[in-house]
């Protein structure tokens, strides 16, 4: 760390109280951390750790309503099993509070009040709709109706899924509620809006000439929202779940969920240092960094940012590790499709195992792209790594120690070259480790610590004590020296990562404390000192509590397939002469662009075998245009031409729409000509 900052402040996304947490959210924030708190605590560091639901919200709305409870009973229930979740695997958080304290609701009125009196908002009245059943305004996504170019009857208020076309709820026939199911009518209402755009080019100075060091993925994101022009956002709703906006003539209506939730990071602080929890936010020695998934990036890299200058007297985030997400076996983590492993399941059928979660979670985190949890490798990793290399290497030192002398640390009596090759070798891990943990490369830096446990378990096997016992005593001692200098240095090594079974190793190895200056040190347990009762590390995992798993995935598998034939039930016979008069055809993709001011549309150019052709698609949040360049699709050739935002669309890409909505393009399995029938 630079020398510049005297402290740091971390902070990790306050998860949205309306579910439990999952593996995802581990891998992808806490555990990444937790590790960098616990490794500058260990290095004596001035840090704190904050943390806390996220208790506002559109969605914790919907689920009280669909339960028939209030949203404070949602949170109340979310907010302690999530707790209690954290605490259990060891995320060492100083404080997890949440965003319905009294603290934050006076934090986050008085921050909007100072940027209301400075005059930074935008206010700007709009007509929306107004859900009269509910009693209260919806939020596009929650509003259906009749496609005005296909007629679907089921089209969103933000996109047709059937012709793909991106529509605003306003282009919607007959607009009907998802909440209530009830009629909508257009009310006018006012809202607040931080401008952006006023912001756009302090912060492209701010980022992009001046944070070059940011992960690429968190740097090309932001890179990619300056690039397209920033718009004013509405920090305001009509909504009776949250925080009041604080002014006259705001009745009804709240702070926009994602004005109120960052600022949790300074109420929580408040809440923990009530006298001194300025200098944490306002001293420019200190070190602000946020752990975030990268599904909030631009929250916390341009929207949160431009409220903390909006303001003026706050530090800005010095670095921003945002993780990409983690798949499970192959499929997209999803709560509402229960496609997830919860921790306070995994707990249950797997107690007192949380450091290996912790580990295969940090040995696969998706730190620069999307990685996939399956549960044959958390088998691999827990029997090949933990229990043969660490727990292997661990067990047999403590074991040969009590059985040669009676546990009680031997005293060297000489070095060997190669004796002194394996120290130099695991005195060079605190160095590597450093370098990698100061740059938030957790998993190269657990891959050094395994390292270690790999060098000790090389030099056991290479040494082998058991033999030399018979003929020389005196270098068995100096070989089980050696050995325990390594365990007591994996003791300290390990702690960031594994905190339960370091803190177990101390206590076998009988060291009351951890301190990362003494990492690399050959003479951490002197001779003569006494050590406790050997116990395993970790435990071999067989197959059957892993098949256990897998079939549990597999159920929500079918459950999943059955409830997708439930909401899009097999359409009625048609005649066969019916599906020969669609024209499909495959076109080879020459050049693929965003459409301007559409934020779902691509713009194709297609050789379709006679020329080149035009089809407008609305695909653009799931595929990057550079990906379909040159790649071949599956068009529908014989539609109507359509103009959408003023481009004529010849024709339909055919897309297969996974459960949740994604879309992932039809192509042919092996090139055919372009122009070639689809039958
Ligand atoms: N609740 C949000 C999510 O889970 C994260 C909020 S982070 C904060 O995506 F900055 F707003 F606190
Ligand atoms: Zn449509």
């Amino acid at each position: 760390m630079e020398k510049k900052f005297k402290r740091t402040l971390v902070t990790s996304a306050l998860p949205y109280a309306n579910g439990p947490v999952h593996i995802g959210h581990l891998a992808g924030v806490y555990v990444p951390a937790d590790i960098y708190v616990r490794y500058l605590r260990l290095k004596k560091e001035d840090v704190i750790f904050i943390g806390g639901s996220d208790e506002h919200g559109v969605p914790i709305t919907i689920l009280a309503r669909k339960e028939g409870v209030s949203p404070q009973d949602i949170v109340d229930r979310y907010h302690s099993l999530i707790k209690k979740s954290f605490e259990d695997f060891g995320i060492s958080f100083d404080i997890y509070s949440r965003t319905t304290s009294k603290i934050h609701a006076e934090t986050a009125s008085a921050f909007f009040k100072t940027l209301y009196d400075k005059g930074v908002f935008v206010e700007k009245e709009t007509e929306q709709y107004y859900d009269e059943e509910a009693g209260q305004f919806l939020a596009d996504r929650y509003i259906v109706g009749e496609c005005p170019h296909c007629h679907n009857p089921r089209a969103y208020g933000d996109q047709c899924e059937v012709c793909g076309t991106s529509l605003s709820e306003l282009d919607l026939i007959n607009p009907r509620s998802t909440i209530s199911g009830g009629k909508l009518v257009l009310k006018k209402t006012k809202h607040w809006y931080l401008p952006l755009d006023k912001y756009q080019q302090w912060l492209s100075e701010w980022i992009l000439d001046g944070h070059k060091e940011w992960r690429p993925n968190v740097y090309g994101q932001c890179k990619s929202w300056l690039d397209m022009g920033l718009q004013p956002r509405a920090v305001s709703r009509d909504l009776d779940w949250g925080i009041p906006v604080p002014v006259e003539g705001a009745e009804g209506k709240v702070l926009y969920v994602w004005f109120d939730a960052p600022i949790g990071y300074i109420s929580n602080t408040k809440e923990l240092m009530p006298d001194s929890w300025e200098k944490w936010w306002k001293d420019p020695e200190t070190r602000l960094v946020h752990f975030i998934g990268k599904d909030n990036i631009v929250f916390h890299c341009i929207v949160f940012p431009t409220m903390l200058k909006a303001e003026g007297s706050y530090i800005l985030p010095d670095n921003v590790p945002a993780n990409e997400f983690l798949n499970l076996e192959g499929d997209k983590i999803s709560t509402s499709k229960n496609w997830a492993v919860w921790l306070h399941e995994y707990l249950a059928d797997f107690p007192g195992k949380q450091d290996v979660l912790r580990y295969v979670l940090t040995a696969n985190a998706p730190e620069t792209k999307d990685n996939d949890f399956t549960w044959k490798d958390f088998q691999a990793r827990n029997n090949n790594e933990l229990v043969a290399v660490y727990g292997n290497f661990i067990n047999r030192t403590m074991v040969l120690t009590h059985k040669y002398f009676d546990g009680v640390v031997p005293e060297s009596a000489g070095l060997t070259d190669y004796d002194r090759k394996t120290l130099e070798e695991f005195s060079a891990v605190k160095g590597e480790m450093e370098r990698l943990l100061d740059v938030f490369k957790f998993r190269d830096a657990q891959k050094e610590a395994m390292n270690l446990a790999r060098i000790g378990n090389k030099y056991l096997a290479d040494m082998e004590p058991w033999k030399l016992a018979k003929t020389d005593m005196q270098r068995v001692a100096t070989v089980m020296n050696v050995c325990l200098q390594i365990a007591a240095n994996l003791s300290i090594a390990f702690e960031p990562f594994l905190p339960f079974s370091a803190k177990k190793l101390r206590d076998m190895l009988n060291m009351d404390f951890c301190d990362w200056s003494l990492l690399g040190h050959a003479d951490i347990l002197a001779a003569g000192h006494k050590l406790n009762a050997a116990e395993l590390l970790f435990e071999k995992i067989d197959d059957e509590p892993i098949e256990r798993q897998m079939k549990r995935l597999e159920d929500i598998k079918k459950a999943n397939a059955e409830a997708n034939y439930r909401a899009n039930p097999v359409k009625k016979d048609i005649e066969f002469d019916d599906f020969l008069k669609l024209d499909i055809r495959v076109g080879t993709v020459l050049e693929c662009v965003k459409v301007p001011k559409a934020d779902k549309l691509l713009q194709f150019t297609i050789d379709d075998g006679l020329g080149k052709r035009t089809i407008v698609s609305g695909i653009a949040k799931h595929y990057k245009p550079e990906e379909l360049v040159g790649k071949q699709v599956c068009f529908i050739a014989n539609l109507p031409p359509r103009k959408l935002k003023g481009i004529v669309s010849e024709g339909m890409i055919l897309s297969a729409e996974d459960y949740d909505g994604s879309l992932s393009v039809i192509t042919p399995l092996r090139n055919v000509k372009p122009g070639s029938e689809v039958k």
